[in-house]
């Protein structure tokens, strides 16, 4: 348990509390796996069943999660669970730099329950976990605007496809005959598709890393529906790919794949094109192979969603990606620099003193008043608009339109540019159950 936050008095009879054994963890799945208290509406028997499942093996079998992260709040009158959160976490490369992420989910209330700040409650206890454990950001997808009122900025694409009809993909000639055959993937396979994963990672500086515990964890699990693709004249896996179907149309989503090679590329289109007919969407990132091969026989993109993002320690950030910086310095005409640079997001400001091309120190600074007639800072950028800078998610130039308040000195610009690219980012992060129900 992380110390100092056990149970908590909510007021009214009510309390906050982590699950603590079997029983509990079979109560929260049971919560989250049941129409009757109508958290998520109407929904189907099956997706229920879905969802206790994921809830179930994420509580017992996650490599990583602690089960005290699993949040309930409990009426003491009745013993009912009437809303949750929960932290999974995660790990990323920040070029080079292993970040660590919490995911926040699990999040509901019964709906008699509901606007009494329990949700709220919560958050505060997630943000209270985040910070102790040293987290440098926490991650979540989730329903529109929710989740601006607690800190968190949308920065990162997310569940994003190009989309292409099946008919423009060309049919195999007569002759034509593929050397390749798709197997589904089991247990034994982890390390392999560890592998591909991580291969099909190198062309991004920014994504999620999938250990071989995590990779068992998903196989064994959560049924993760990976379909390998096998070279018939080796015998080895050169690739693999998972799919869902698309619920409202005939159709299929390619959510992940890691293919490397045109013809390995042309035979999955061509597969997915006589099994689903239809439309099939092809999931990002745009680097992957499978999207270069769709867009060049016509894809197109879908409209993009994006994860939201919270970072606790600004400061903290900074001094992690440190050797990312200072590669950024090295490749450019900054090669050797050495000056400060004061970064004001207007209620709190910091300096990253740079020496001779290293960042020695980032201190935070006093107040730095950028009225009319003040110095102001190096740059002086919202909150919510430098997270999406520090991610590579916009330039300075293209996060004007949404933030004119964002001014930099001109002559500093052009070290803010070299310090804070573009970058090619894509997260993933699969955890939930996608086997057959068996509850
Ligand atoms: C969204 C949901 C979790 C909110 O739960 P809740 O217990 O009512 O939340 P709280 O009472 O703690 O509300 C927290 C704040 O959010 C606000 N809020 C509540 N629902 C909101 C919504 N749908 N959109 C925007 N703000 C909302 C409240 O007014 C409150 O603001 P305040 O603290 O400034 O007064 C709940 O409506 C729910 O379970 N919905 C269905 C499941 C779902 O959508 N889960 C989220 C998946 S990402």
């Amino acid at each position: 348990m992380v110390p100092g936050i056990g149970v908590e008095a909510l007021g009214d009879g009510m309390i906050m509390r982590g699950v603590r054994d079997d029983k509990d963890i079979s109560t929260f799945a049971a919560f989250h796996g049941s129409g009757s208290n109508k958290v998520y509406g109407r929904m189907s028997s099956e997706w229920c069943r879905v969802w206790r499942m994921t809830c179930e093996n994420l509580m017992r079998h996650h490599p990583e999660v602690l089960r005290d992260e699993f949040v309930i709040v409990e009426d003491e009158r009745t013993g009912e669970i009437v809303s949750t959160t929960c932290l999974l976490p995660w790990h990323c490369q920040y070029e080079g730099v292993s970040l660590d992420a919490a995911m926040l989910e699990e999040v509901g209330t019964r709906p008699e329950y509901r606007h009494r700040g329990f949700i709220r409650a919560q958050m505060d206890r997630f943000h209270r976990n985040v910070a102790d454990r040293r987290f440098d950001f926490s991650i979540i997808w989730g329903i529109p605007y929710f989740y601006r009122q607690y800190g968190y900025t949308y920065a990162l694409d997310m569940q994003t496809a190009d989309t292409i009809p099946a008919w423009e993909i060309p049919d195999a000639g007569k002759s034509e005959k593929s050397p390749y055959r798709i197997r589904d993937a089991v247990e034994d396979d982890a390390g392999v598709l560890a592998q591909l994963y991580q291969r099909s990672r190198s062309s991004l500086q920014l994504y999620d890393i999938r250990s071989l515990d995590y990779w068992q964890f998903l196989l064994k699990w959560m049924k993760y529906p990976a379909r390998l693709i096998i070279d018939t004249r080796t015998g080895e896996s050169v690739g693999y790919f998972c799919v869902e179907k698309l619920e409202e149309k005939e159709g299929i989503k390619v959510y992940e794949s890691a293919i490397f090679d045109n013809d390995a590329g042309m035979f999955v289109l061509r597969h997915l094109k006589s099994e689903f007919g239809n439309e099939i969407q092809v999931g990002w990132p745009q680097t992957g192979e499978l999207v270069r091969l769709a867009r060049s026989l016509g894809s197109t993109s879908l409209p993009v969603y994006q994860w939201l993002l919270r970072v606790p320690d600004v400061e903290g950030l900074i001094r992690k990606i440190a050797p990312a910086l200072e590669r950024r310095i090295e490749i450019s005409v900054f090669n050797g620099m050495t000056r400060d640079l004061c970064v004001n997001l207007y209620k709190k400001a910091f300096m990253l003193r740079f020496r001779h091309g290293k960042l020695e120190n980032v201190d935070a600074a006093d107040f730095v008043d950028s009225s009319i007639g003040a110095e102001g800072g190096d740059i002086n950028i919202p909150p919510d608009a430098f997270i999406r800078l520090v991610f590579g998610y916009r330039k300075i130039d293209q996060l004007l339109d949404a933030w004119p308040d964002i001014t930099v000195k001109p002559e500093s610009r052009y070290i803010v540019e070299v310090l804070f690219p573009l970058m090619k980012s894509y997260f993933v992060m699969p955890w939930q159950y996608y086997g057959p129900v068996d509850l």
